[in-house]
């Protein structure tokens, strides 16, 4: 008996793991361990004999548990301490610093823009970026033959190969948004769209993807005149300038009669650009009255209201007031291009505290 004691004390404190310990616990005291396999063999002694050996095998029995449990224990505690020394944090570490990412600089124009013509009495309205072909042509007076629709390098969209209705297009420009705000809101309105458009077209001027926002206002007696006052007003606001001199070139749009492209007085002397002054003119927008039809599309009596409307790329008089030389590089997301010509996030434009201060 003092044979198993030693042997099972020693293997129980060798114990390398729980598992171990697990079969050292079957192995002696389990039902077919040794040492209840000697206390089955109690029956056959002598009362005599029982008396010394069935004390001693329970104190055995037990003094095996208790080397177990302790044995266990230790192990527990050694796992928690090789826990703690391996999983410490040090909380009084100060921070890391994280850099504060920026408002892209489309996103600030958009909202310069927004801000301007907000304070005209303009609301903002939306269109869907996939629009059927009657909303950004048909419905704009663009028919199906009319050379503007090979000219804006359409995106179409797949349908059905047994389903022959005509395709939705990626809206081309911001323009289909007037019909959407006609027919949902009518006579009188005073709108900006602004938005993302798209045409296959790629160079350094040019991308898939880029923004326009769109103007409208409806009234009884809108004329070229609030169009030439409210267009002035916003490049003065936009490229903040005390004067500036605009440019209206008779033009041919669709969907307005008659139709201009505006210039803005400039100059590029050095190499930089100075709105309102110079010899030069850049040309920035397309307006004009908005044509008997597309009042029509957008169920207004042509007979009753009139208006006008005008389409500026966001893109184009973000590069011209922020003296950014590429287009694409807008849509690379290259974290160094976007904090140099990010904005801080809490700069919002008002007009009271600056557009982009
Ligand atoms: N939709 C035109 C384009 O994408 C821009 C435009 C021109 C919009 C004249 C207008 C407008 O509202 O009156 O090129």
């Amino acid at each position: 008996m003092r044979d198993l004691r030693d042997k099972y004390i020693a293997l129980i404190a060798d114990a390398p793991d729980e598992a171990t310990l697990e079969d050292l616990r079957v192995q002696a005291v389990g039902k077919k361990g040794e040492v209840s396999l000697q206390m089955r063999a109690l029956g056959k002694m002598t009362p005599e004999e029982r008396q010394v050996a069935g004390p001693a095998l329970n104190a055995l029995k037990d003094e095996i548990n208790s080397a177990l449990s302790a044995k266990k224990a230790a192990m527990a505690d050694a796992a928690l301490d090789e826990r703690l020394r391996t999983e410490w944090l040090d909380v009084t570490l100060p921070g890391r610093p994280r850099r504060a990412g920026t408002i892209h600089p489309i996103s600030q124009v958009s909202e310069e823009v927004t801000a301007i013509f907000a304070d005209m009495g303009f609301a903002v309205a939306e269109g869907p970026q996939i629009e059927s072909d009657w909303y950004n042509f048909d419905a704009l007076n663009i028919p199906s033959h009319h050379p503007a629709r090979a000219e804006m390098d359409t995106f179409y969209t797949r349908r059905g190969a047994d389903d022959d209705r005509p395709p939705h297009v990626l809206r081309t420009h911001t323009s289909p948004v007037q019909i959407r705000t006609m027919q949902a809101e009518g006579a009188p309105l005073r709108v900006i769209a602004p938005g993302r458009v798209y045409r296959a077209d790629y160079d350094q001027t040019h991308t898939p993807m880029f923004h326009q926002v769109e103007g409208l206002a409806i009234d009884k007696d809108i004329s070229m005149a609030n169009l030439k006052w409210c267009l002035e007003e916003f490049v003065k606001a936009f490229f903040e300038v005390e004067d500036v001199e605009l440019r209206f070139r008779a033009s041919h749009f669709p969907f307005t009669e008659p139709s201009a492209e505006v210039d803005i007085r400039c100059s590029w002397e050095g190499g930089t650009l100075k709105i309102g002054e110079g010899d030069d003119w850049l040309e920035i927008l397309g307006s004009g009255m908005v044509h008997p039809k597309v009042l029509e599309a957008g169920n207004i009596n042509p007979d009753e209201w009139q208006g006008f409307a005008f389409g500026v790329g966001i893109d184009r008089i973000a590069m011209l007031k922020y003296g950014i030389p590429d287009l694409r590089a807008f849509f690379d997301s290259d974290l160094r291009w976007l904090r140099h010509y990010g904005f801080a996030g809490l700069d919002v434009p008002t007009l009271h505290g600056g557009l982009s201060r």
